[in-house]
C-alpha cells in the first residue's frame, strides 16, 4: 500500500485537480465534487455539511454518478479492447448493499459474492443469477446449497468444495469455475514470481491437472471457467500481463482434457488514489493491458478466445464514497501532537488501524480555508491506535465542524464492526441535488437483538 501522509495534499481546489471523469479511480474525490455558492463542499449536488446535519454522523455518502462512471469505464474499455465477449463482475465484498447492487446491475455488470449474506443481497438487489459467481475458501454446505438453488456459478476453491457439491448431488449440473493459485505475488511496487504461493485461496497449480481429470467424472459439474486473483490495491500492470500467460496455459490444459471452458476470470486488484501522491493506472489502461495480454496469450497458443471476466471491487466503488464525521473534543499536547476526535473511527473505517492506510480529508463547510493546523484525527474507540488520519493539515477545527474523508466507498462499510457497541452509520446515495437513505442508521437498542440472558441471570425486580 503506497502513501504519504495526507498533509502532503495539494492546496485549495485539490479536488478539482487532475479530474479524470473517464477513470474516477485516479481522482481523490467523487467526480461531482464542487463548491456551492457559499464555498461549501458538495457532492452529487448536495452540501456535505447539510447532509451531516440532516442524517447525523458518521455518515457514508455514495455518489451515484461516480459509481456509474466507473462501471461504464469498465464496460466500455472491455468492449473496446477485448475482441471477444467480456463482463466485469463487481466484487461485492468491497461494499455490499441492495442499492449498490441495483446500480451495478443496471449498468450491466455481474457480481462476485462470498457468503450467503452477499448472495442474498445480490439477488434481492436485482442481480440476475447468471451474472453472479460465488467464491470462498471455506464455503459451508448451506451456502453451497443456496448457491446451487439460486443457479449462480460456483467457484470451486478446493477439494472440500467439490466433496460438498457432490454430496448435494444436484439434479441440474452446476456451473463451476476452478480457482487456482497463479504463482504471481504482488506488492505495491514490486512483484515476485514463485512456483508456489503461500495462499489459502485456490487449488495449488500442481493440482490443477488432477482436479480437471477428476471433474471429467463428475456428472453434476459443468466446468465453465478458470479463475485467479493476484491481489488488491495494485498499481503495476506487469503482474496482470503475466497472469494472462499463466491462465491461458491453464485454459489450454483444461480444453485439451475435454472441458469446454468458456470463461477466463482474471480477478480484480486495480488500485485507487487515496492521497495525492498515489498514481494508479486508469481503468482504461488496466483493462487494455489485461484484454490485450489475454487475447495475445490465447492466440499464441491457438486457443479460441474465452469470454473475459474480471472482478473489480475497490476501483469500482472506493472513490464514489465519502464519510462525514462531526468533530468533538480536541486535545493539544504541546510540542507533541494535537488530537481532534470525531464521532466514528475504527468501527466504520478499520483500514487505517488494520493496514496503516492513509486518507485525505477536508472540512466540509470550509474546504478552501487555509490548512494552518496539523492535527491527528482520532476516533472515539477505546484504543490508542484508533486514528483515522495522522498529522494532517486542516484549517483550525472546533467542535461541531463536519469532516469529510474521501475514497471510503470500498472496504469501509463492508468491514465495519460494532466495537464498543457503537451502532453502524447510515448511508445515503446522492445525485443531482437529491439524497436518498440507502442504509438506515443502526440504533443502540438494536445491538442487543442477539443477546440472550439466561433466566437464572436475570436481575430480580
Ligand atoms: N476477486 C477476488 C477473488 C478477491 O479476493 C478480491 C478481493 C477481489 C476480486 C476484488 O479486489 P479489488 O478489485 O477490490 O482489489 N480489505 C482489503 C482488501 C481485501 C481484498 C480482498 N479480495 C482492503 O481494505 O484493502
Amino acid at each position: 500500500m503506497t502513501s504519504t501522509t495526507a498533509a502532503a495534499i495539494a492546496g485549495p481546489r485539490f479536488y478539482e485537480a487532475d479530474r479524470d471523469i473517464a477513470s474516477p479511480n485516479r481522482n481523490l474525490t467523487p467526480i461531482t465534487t464542487a463548491l456551492d455558492g457559499e464555498g461549501r463542499l458538495q457532492v452529487g449536488g448536495c452540501a456535505l455539511g447539510e447532509l451531516a446535519r440532516r442524517y447525523g454522523t458518521p455518515l457514508y455518502v455514495i455518489d451515484e454518478d461516480t459509481l456509474r462512471a466507473t462501471a461504464r469505464a469498465y464496460r466500455e474499455a472491455l468492449a473496446h479492447h477485448y475482441p471477444g465477449p467480456a463482463l466485469a463482475l463487481y466484487a461485492s465484498k468491497a461494499n455490499s448493499s441492495l442499492a449498490i447492487t441495483a446500480l451495478v446491475a443496471s449498468e450491466g455488470l455481474g457480481l462476485d459474492a462470498v457468503s450467503a449474506g452477499e448472495l442474498l443481497t445480490a439477488i434481492q438487489g436485482g442481480m440476475p443469477p447468471e451474472r453472479i459467481v460465488f467464491h470462498g475458501n471455506n464455503k459451508s454446505l448451506e451456502e453451497l446449497r443456496l448457491a446451487v438453488e439460486l443457479g449462480v456459478t460456483v467457484v470451486a476453491d478446493n477439494w472440500h468444495d467439490l466433496e460438498l457439491l457432490a454430496a448435494l448431488a444436484p439434479l441440474q449440473p452446476v456451473r463451476l469455475m476452478l480457482r487456482f493459485t497463479p504463482g504471481i505475488e504482488c506488492h505495491t511496487h514490486e512483484y515476485i514470481r514463485t512456483g508456489h504461493l503461500d495462499s489459502k485461496f485456490g487449488f495449488d497449480p500442481d493440482q490443477l491437472e488432477a482436479v480437471l481429470r477428476h471433474l471429467l467424472n463428475c456428472p453434476w459439474a459443468r466446468l465453465t471457467g478458470l479463475h485467479a486473483h493476484i491481489g488488491s490495491q495494485i498499481f503495476e500492470l506487469q503482474p496482470h500481463r503475466d497472469l494472462a500467460g499463466v491462465m491461458a496455459e491453464a485454459l489450454k490444459l483444461a480444453r485439451s482434457l475435454g472441458h469446454p471452458v468458456r470463461d477466463l476470470n482474471v480477478g480484480g486488484g486495480l488500485g485507487i488514489r487515496y492521497v495525492s501522491s498515489d498514481d494508479p493506472p486508469s481503468i482504461e489502461a488496466w483493462v487494455r493491458t489485461v484484454a490485450e495480454a489475454v487475447a495475445a496469450a490465447c492466440s499464441e497458443r491457438g486457443l479460441e478466445l474465452p469470454r473475459l471476466l474480471c472482478e473489480p471491487g475497490r476501483s469500482l466503488v472506493a472513490t464514489a464514497g465519502v464519510t462525514l464525521y462531526t468533530v468533538g473534543s480536541r486535545k493539544e499536547i504541546p510540542g507533541i501532537r494535537t488530537y481532534l476526535s470525531v464521532d466514528g473511527g475504527m468501527s466504520d473505517n478499520p483500514r487505517p488501524i488494520t493496514y496503516q492506510s492513509h486518507y485525505t480529508a477536508v472540512l466540509a463547510d470550509r474546504p478552501e480555508a487555509e490548512a494552518s493546523d496539523t492535527v491527528t484525527v482520532a476516533g472515539k474507540h477505546c484504543e490508542s491506535g484508533d486514528v483515522l488520519l495522522k498529522d494532517v493539515a486542516l484549517p483550525p477545527a472546533t467542535s461541531g465542524d463536519v469532516l469529510a474523508v474521501f475514497a471510503t466507498g470500498a472496504y469501509n462499510a463492508s468491514m465495519s464492526s460494532n466495537y464498543n457497541r457503537i451502532p453502524k452509520p447510515a448511508a445515503v446515495l446522492v445525485r443531482d441535488g437529491m439524497a436518498e437513505l440507502v442504509q438506515r442508521r443502526e440504533q443502540p437498542e438494536e445491538l442487543l437483538r442477539y443477546d440472550v440472558l439466561p433466566e437464572r441471570l436475570r436481575p430480580v425486580a
